[in-house]
């Protein structure tokens, strides 16, 4: 092993030094509602000797840029050229799980495999790749990857260069080991020292003087990037991976981990001396991440080989520009503000799901791994967990390994909530689906919803997306459940006096085999309620609530229910309790009283003689008085209240009437 490293290293080093510069390759487009990929071998010829093998799509390495406008329907036609089995992953997209091409999505060889999909995701740059278990780092260092471009309505409001491969250019960064024979190495120690952008080794791009955007993506195997250009020239990020910023940030440095995007503008009009680099300031990394000086967190920390490869904590050149004239209706600016972000609000999750990340190595080994999520390979039999349809939840991922991990969530673009307890920077406080989380038990918390798909068995992924590791196990799958229709009719709000009983019920679609759980607010968020105190029939469809008092108002009620193939939770009712809960509850008529001031007799106007409960309230909603009249007696004897304001309720037929008095 050691001995095809060191060749690797020395090999791709004296070739790479002896090469003259590329003209950065720029993948081909291809957009409409029928999109053709055919997955093949292929060959290259990088260095002198021995031609590379490769893999591509439509061509001998790489993909061409899938151009997508949001809303429109897409068919892809993907097939498999190759002689092993794989998988094509639109990493990014907004897919239902049949469509997203997972590790159970497989595609046989000689076989076509054929999505059909609305886009909805909003404009932003995503990429796709295989995900075939165990085979990804095989199938994407031999080149499959492509870029996909979605484009919308708000994007295209705003002055943004948007021309491809004028003024508008894909950057998939990516670094390979290659051999002595010239071949890539797909065994996940190699050193990965041959450095490409869209597949060209020392790239050049001429590129017009005006404000330039470049879709950024690492598409390296394990490697971090931190991004910046000649001369610490400020750049402007635009876009994280679900699309576009609120505004743009400026910056110097752009930290870029495996698997994230990147959308960036460079003002090459002021450009001196015709010609800057995208450099990879690789001495300033800090600690704990693959590409820094110093992988692991401390000096003992080592990977094989890792200080021979000559990227490693270094500064180089990734790709030269060199500034060619402005082209007509150039883009000149920056645009001050970008698009709105909601994100969700912390309080507003459903759900909060731990994910621990370890490594089986032991000691100073630990940062070779090989690293588990939960203490858990990946087993393509067994979904880790269920996701409730529509909920909102945030992920909370504590990394106990030595080493930086970008872990990466199928289906759903999120929020990052903050990192180690602060707030993120503004650059990654849009859509993101990737997010690196730093080494040394460091915690990143992200905020999602997961709506729109649902599938009871086909799973989406989470992964690291250091693909070394992700094939190695550090993985796993979740489904979002079916929708749950069990109820019927949830509780309905109730209004009521202090001291009388109220009942909350739900009605359910089936009662065969269904439980109940009534939950309320009480203490931190809902909790169960149990049969005591106030509360009865806690465990029926109706919760029965004794005596309530002021405490008792607005207090919120809902129920868990659950039979054998779903569980759901109603929506909450609120309770209220006193002349306002009456009043709100739009069930009160007014009753003449008199006389008004009153002192001893309180006469009230009842519209029959029947027996009529009244109750006798002060302005804070406190019982002072209650008791029933008699069949035909209309009075009240008020002599022994205090002098004050006063609310009588009086119950008749079911209905309740009110008035508002002085006593004197
Ligand atoms: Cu880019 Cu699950 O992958
Ligand atoms: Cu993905
Ligand atoms: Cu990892």
């Amino acid at each position: 092993m050691k001995k095809i490293a060191l060749l690797a290293f020395a090999l791709a080093f004296i070739l790479n030094a002896a090469n003259a510069q590329n003209a950065l390759a720029i993948p081909d487009t291809i957009s409409g509602n029928i999109i053709n990929l055919q997955i093949q071998n292929g060959t290259r010829q990088f260095y002198n000797g021995a031609a590379t093998q490769t893999m591509g799509i439509n061509g001998n390495m790489l993909a061409p840029t899938i151009i997508l406008y949001k809303h429109q329907n897409v068919t892809m036609h993907v097939t498999n050229n190759l002689n092993d089995t794989t998988t094509i992953h639109w990493h990014g997209m907004h897919v239902a799980p049949q469509n997203d091409g997972g590790p159970h999505i497989t595609i046989l060889p000689g076989k076509t495999w054929s999505p059909s999909m609305e886009v909805i995701d909003h404009a932003s740059t995503h990429w796709y790749h295989p995900h075939l278990h165990m085979k990804t780092y095989d199938h994407v260092q031999k080149g499959i990857a492509g870029f996909i471009i979605v484009r919308d309505s708000d994007e295209a409001a705003i002055n943004l260069p948007r021309t491809y491969g004028i003024d508008d250019f894909p950057l998939a960064i990516q670094t390979k080991g290659i051999d002595a024979n010239n071949q890539i190495v797909t065994m996940h120690t190699v050193l990965d020292t041959a450095l490409m952008v869209n597949g060209t080794l020392k790239p050049v791009l001429s590129a017009p003087a005006q404000m330039v955007r470049f879709r950024v993506l690492n598409g390296s195997p394990e490697r971090v990037y931190n991004l910046g250009f000649t001369s610490n020239k400020t750049f402007y990020q635009i876009g994280s991976d679900g699309g576009l910023l609120s505004a743009p940030v400026a910056l110097t440095r752009l930290l870029l981990a495996p698997g994230e995007r990147a959308e960036i503008l460079v003002n090459l009009a002021d450009v001196v001396g015709g010609s800057l680099q995208l450099i990879n300031y690789g001495t300033e990394i800090p600690s704990a991440r693959y590409g820094a000086a110093q992988p692991g967190m401390g000096a003992g920390q080592v990977i094989p080989n890792y200080a021979l490869n000559p990227l490693n904590g270094a500064n180089f050149t990734i790709l030269e520009i060199k500034i060619t004239a402005q082209t007509s209706n150039a883009v000149t600016t920056v645009p001050s503000s970008l698009i709105t972000h909601n994100p969700w609000i912390a309080t507003s999750a459903q759900t909060t799901r731990s994910f621990v990340f370890t490594s089986m190595g032991m000691g100073q080994a630990s940062i070779n791994g090989p690293f588990v999520i939960n203490g858990s390979h990946f087993d393509m039999s067994m979904v880790n967990f269920q996701v409730p349809f529509n909920n909102i939840e945030i992920w909370e991922l504590r990394n106990q390994t030595p080493i930086a991990h970008p872990f990466h969530i199928h289906n759903v673009q999120f929020y990052i909530l903050d990192i180690n307890g602060a707030a993120p920077p503004l650059n990654m406080r849009g859509r993101k689906d990737v997010v690196l989380v730093p080494g040394g038990n460091s915690t990143v918390r992200f905020i999602t919803k997961f709506e729109d798909f649902h599938n009871d068995t086909l799973p989406y992924m989470y992964h690291c997306h250091m693909i070394s590791h992700e094939d190695d196990g550090m993985m796993g799958q979740f489904v979002v459940k079916s929708p749950c229709y069990l109820i019927s009719a949830p509780p309905s709000n109730q209004s009521a006096l202090p001291g009388a009983n109220v009942q909350f019920s739900v009605a359910v679609s089936d009662t065969n085999g269904t439980s109940y759980q009534w939950q309320s607010n009480v203490g931190f968020g809902f909790q169960d309620l149990q049969n005591v105190a106030q509360y009865a029939g806690v465990n029926t469809k109706t919760l029965l609530i004794s005596a309530v008092n002021s405490a008792n108002n607005n207090q919120q009620f809902r129920c868990k229910v659950a039979n054998q193939t779903c569980e759901v939770t109603s929506d909450m009712a609120v309770l209220q309790v006193g002349v306002n809960g009456i009043a709100n509850a739009n069930q009160n008529i007014q009753v003449q009283v008199f006389p008004n001031p009153a002192k001893d007799l309180l006469f009230v106007q009842l519209f029959s003689s029947v027996r009529t409960k009244y109750v006798l309230h002060n302005l804070m909603g406190e019982v002072v008085q209650e008791g029933q009249l008699p069949q035909g007696q209309n009075s009240i004897d008020i002599s022994l209240l205090k002098t004050g304001i006063y609310h009588v309720l009086l119950w008749q037929n079911e209905q309740i009437m009110q008035a508002k008095f002085v006593k004197e």
